[in-house]
């Protein structure tokens, strides 16, 4: 068995956080590029959620040292999770944390500042509405290099012709296109490979479109160009877990070209911890008129009931919201009845 390297951090970050001092498991030697250098090291768990080889932005190789075999003792010391023995508020505080993350990430996708990232996580935790809402907020105020923002949400499916369109419509630096929910593009090969020229991380981010098309022709639309706009992609899909071989060495070259986000809200604690989490914002039922006492009364009735509900998400809290609100005697058992596997 090959020995594995380590290396001391002496100045560097990974993302926004300061990781001088710290040590990683070595997976590729510094390489600089247009943007800086960074050299290639495993996660280790330090960044949850966070892929499994992490770059750590560095100036040069000075920046790092190789660590001694005593030494690697100290990287699994480091690496030792502290998960059970968390409180709720705890917990909460990490998932809203995860969930601050999404938004600057967003963030700098919109500002062009990372090309291209993918959000993974179970279903009505609030995908949708953290990008939207960053991406909505852009479009009033930003201007980029003196260029109104244009972005587009793409929900559903999308045909291979129909995302090099949409691709194309956005391809300037000031554009963000978000692809929500759209599997089909994920799992279709065409648009895989439409996507991976897409999101090169080259200097030229070339696609062509290869067959004769009269679709293309009719709406003006050339046979390749230059994309340089941004992409998010939000799905349930899990990439980490993904069966098949074939899918997964597609979606591996999508994911190393992309941020993935895993937002980690995969246990029933993590989900009801979610609703709690915003329901304490008051943003939960914000426009419904809930009293506090209400909304208590909700959460707790999900809560007693988490094997029993269909789905544990801020949908289903709205929904039982809204079956408090026009049923106030009646909706416990409506809410089995509509809400509830049948048991
Ligand atoms: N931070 C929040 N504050 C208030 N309401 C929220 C928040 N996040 C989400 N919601 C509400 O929760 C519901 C589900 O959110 P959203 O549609 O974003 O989920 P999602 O994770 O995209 O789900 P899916 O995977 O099914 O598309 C929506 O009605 C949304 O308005
Ligand atoms: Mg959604």
């Amino acid at each position: 068995m090959s020995k594995s390297a380590f290396v001391r951090i002496r100045a560097g970050a990974y993302r926004t956080t300061d990781v001088s001092g710290q040590v990683f498991q070595l997976v590729e030697q510094y390489k600089s590029t247009a943007k800086g250098g960074y050299v290639t090291v495993k996660n280790g768990g330090k960044f949850p959620g966070f892929p499994e080889d992490i770059r750590i932005k560095v100036d040069g190789v000075a920046s790092y040292e190789f660590v001694t075999e005593g030494d690697e003792a100290v990287a699994s010391m480091i690496t030792v999770e502290v998960a059970s023995t968390q409180t709720d508020e705890e917990r909460m505080a990490e998932i809203a944390e995860r969930f601050e993350i999404l938004t600057e990430m967003t963030k700098a996708a919109v500002s062009g500042d990372i090309r291209a990232m993918i959000v993974s996580g179970p279903p009505g935790v609030g995908k949708s509405y953290g990008v939207e809402l960053e991406v909505e907020k852009a479009c009033l105020f930003d201007q980029i290099s003196g260029k109104k923002l244009r972005a587009e949400v793409v929900k559903g499916s999308a045909t291979p012709i129909g995302l090099y369109q949409a691709l194309y419509k956005y391809s300037d630096p000031n554009c963000v296109l978000v692809f929500d929910d759209c599997d089909s593009i994920l799992l279709d090969d065409v648009c895989l490979n439409l996507l991976k020229g897409a999101l090169d991380s080259g200097k030229k981010r070339k696609i062509s479109w290869l067959s004769e098309s009269s679709t293309l022709r009719r709406e003006g639309i050339p046979d390749s160009f230059e994309f340089r706009g941004s992409v998010i992609f939000i799905t349930n899909l899990k990439f980490d877990t993904m069966k098949s071989q074939k899918l997964r060495d597609h979606l591996d070259a999508l994911q190393s070209r992309c941020h993935y986000l895993d937002l980690t809200l995969d246990t029933m604690r993590d989900k009801v911890l979610r609703i709690k989490q915003i329901a304490k914002t008051g943003a939960l039922f914000e426009d419904m008129d809930i009293s506090d006492v209400g909304c208590d009364e909700i959460i707790g009735f999900m809560d007693t009931n988490q094997m029993k509900l269909r789905e544990m998400s801020l949908r289903m809290a709205i929904k039982i919201a809204q079956l408090y609100k026009s049923f106030p005697l009646r909706w416990k058992s409506l809410a089995q009845s509509t809400c509830m596997k049948a048991s």
